[in-house]
């Protein structure tokens, strides 16, 4: 059995991995190996009950006896160990969750009912480094693998709605801190149905402007708002989120730089763990709407096509329909009025399944074939 070993397991992407691989019976195919950097030698107790002692997350050595490792870390952690790993003459397979190694050309990013024919070549190539791509475009491109192995996709403009687990755990409780706090300063006028609501309004206004709002990892209010920024500023009007779009997209169809044009801008939203996005799309030639919605709705199992009504589009299309499965919901495809071949459509999965965690276990089963 192939040493497996598992570091950063303990966090809110690791956490979903391990009970993603303990439902599919994962566990039973790999001997795992836990690491750890904080509690080095302790005894862990596994979810099928077996004991193991935790392993040095931060040991050169120790990391060169697994035959692939899977880091759900972080970026620091990646750039901390990854090249003295190499260095040492470790020649595993290095699956990550972090963007730190994401666009190395000795990489390929995982979303394999996308780009299994890509994983494969580059395996065949002696690849041995398989990353996790941004959550948002994943969940987009796995919404429209149809369109995009039907090579129809021209450029793509994604609007993103993005929920606060994309952020990081701190962020989830800051959020529901956030969400918490207006309730309690609006509690008692909501319970009594003679409150004006405008003076609801006012005290929730009042509760986000007070020094006690929690916003110390979004850096302003969330609940009851928006956030127009996601990532670092890159100084030309673009944040590094939506850099992002355009340069993951044509490396996980491994086409050249810039083939599929993709811009847009990332919101943060109060949705907690499903990120959307509502794409403008031209396509290179006038396709049937019947036609795009077979070639979506067939191009993998995970795709939860919604037609696109208002009553179908409330119940199934939202962070709330799909949040805690696998399910990509897609919705909303109609054609725009203002351009040829153009249509829009909306999508939205859960961040952490199949925007995180997912690809990572599909990749270390793929290893196992
Ligand atoms: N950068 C994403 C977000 C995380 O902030 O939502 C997933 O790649």
């Amino acid at each position: 059995m192939k040493k497996v070993g598992l570091v950063g397991w303990r966090g809110m992407v690791g956490s979903v991995l391990l009970r993603r691989m303990a439902q599919e019976g994962d566990f039973g195919k790999i001997s795992p190996h836990y690491f750890s950097t904080s509690a080095v030698g302790q005894i862990h107790i596994d979810a099928q009950g077996k004991s193991h002692t935790l392993r040095n997350a931060k040991s050169i050595a120790q990391l060169a006896e697994m035959d692939i490792v899977i880091s759900c870390q972080g970026g620091d952690y990646t750039k901390a160990v990854y090249a003295d790993l190499r260095g040492s003459g470790w020649d595993g397979y290095w699956i990550d969750a972090a963007s730190a190694k994401r666009m190395d050309s000795d990489s390929v990013i995982v979303l394999d009912p996308v780009n299994r024919v890509q994983i494969d070549g580059a395996l065949d190539a002696g690849i041995k480094n398989f990353i996790g791509g941004n959550c948002s475009i994943t969940l987009s491109l796995l919404g429209l693998a149809g369109l995009f192995r039907a090579g129809l996709v021209e450029w793509m403009n994604v609007m993103t709605y993005q929920a606060a687990s994309g952020a990081g755990a701190a962020h989830v409780r800051e959020l529901l801190g956030q969400m918490s706090q207006v309730s309690s300063a609006v509690g008692a006028g909501l319970a009594n149905p003679a409150t004006p609501v405008l003076s609801l309004l006012e005290s929730a206004r009042r509760a986000m402007d007070e020094e006690a709002f929690p916003i110390t990892r979004f850096g302003a209010p969330l609940a009851g708002s928006i956030i127009p920024w996601i990532d670092t500023d890159l100084g030309d009007g673009r944040s590094r989120e939506e850099w992002k779009g355009e340069v993951e997209t044509n490396k996980i169809l491994n086409l050249p730089p810039g083939t599929i044009a993709v811009d847009g801008l990332c919101v943060r939203v109060g949705a907690l763990q499903s990120h959307s996005a509502a794409i403008a799309l031209q396509l290179k030639e006038n396709v049937p709407l019947g036609e795009l919605e077979a070639l979506v709705s067939t191009a993998h199992a995970w795709v939860d096509f919604v037609p696109n009504t208002k009553a179908d589009s409330m119940q199934r299309l939202s962070p709330a329909a799909v949040s805690g499965s696998l399910k990509v919901a897609v919705g909303r495809l109609r054609r725009l009025n203002v351009g040829s071949n153009l249509y829009s459509v909306l999508t939205t999965g859960d961040q952490l399944l199949w925007g995180a965690a997912e690809p990572l276990r599909r990749m270390l089963n793929i290893l196992l074939e």
